[in-house]
């Protein structure tokens, strides 16, 4: 049966875009809705322009009670009745509470190879460790930031020249690459790890 797929975002999301491109013909998984605590984001008048269903919670209003903000997020993801969830690019921080609800059930792309560097500044940090490898991890969500069951990894050389922002843009390539892969194994409830080399 086919997966009902919803995806949050923050930012432009790429990673979304190359999710529900991926998403057609025999694809076990279905967009039905995306979501952002940012309504100005990119991501949002992407989906829209293209018929998805769009959904907007700004964390701001509640203050830092991520509880509240999770119950408003839940209320307005179950009116698209999703199987299943990917973060791509949603920079809030959920709860155990949310992430157990969820279990088995969401996946996030990170750009580090996990467990190497969790959390921000992934790209500085690689080069400011001397690091010769880097590249980008999905992953299961669990309560722990960036960590969880690893369903894929793709890496690529650090070139000599590289600063933090070449660096990110050729790994969010790999994103783009590896994201859509894990998802069509993901949705078909197939977690064998997929590993791509840049
Ligand atoms: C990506 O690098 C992703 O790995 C990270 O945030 C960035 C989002 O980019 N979590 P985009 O919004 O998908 O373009």
């Amino acid at each position: 049966m086919t997966k009902r797929v919803a995806i949050f975002v923050s930012g432009g999301g790429s990673n979304m875009r190359a999710l529900v491109e991926d998403m057609t013909g025999d694809h076990p998984g279905r967009a039905c809705v995306v979501l952002s605590n940012n309504a100005d984001a990119g991501g949002i008048a992407w989906a829209k322009a293209r018929g998805i269903a769009t959904e907007v919670v700004d964390h701001r209003p509640f203050q830092g009670d991520r509880t509240a903000f999770e119950g408003a997020l839940s209320a307005a993801m179950a009116r698209h009745r999703p199987d299943m969830i990917c973060l791509a690019g949603f920079m809030r921080k959920l709860t155990g509470g949310f992430t157990d609800q969820w279990a088995g059930r969401m996946i996030n792309i990170h750009p580090s190879l996990l467990p190497k560097y969790k959390g921000l500044h992934t790209h500085s940090r690689a080069l400011d460790a001397g690091d010769t490898i880097h590249g980008c991890t999905v992953h299961e969500v669990t309560a722990a930031l960036d960590d969880g069951p690893i369903l894929g990894q793709a890496q690529l050389s650090i070139n000599a020249d590289d600063t933090p922002q070449t660096l990110a843009a050729r790994v969010l390539t790999l994103e783009h690459q590896l994201y859509p892969a894990v998802l069509r194994r993901f949705a078909a409830d197939d977690r064998t790890p997929v590993f791509l080399q840049g």
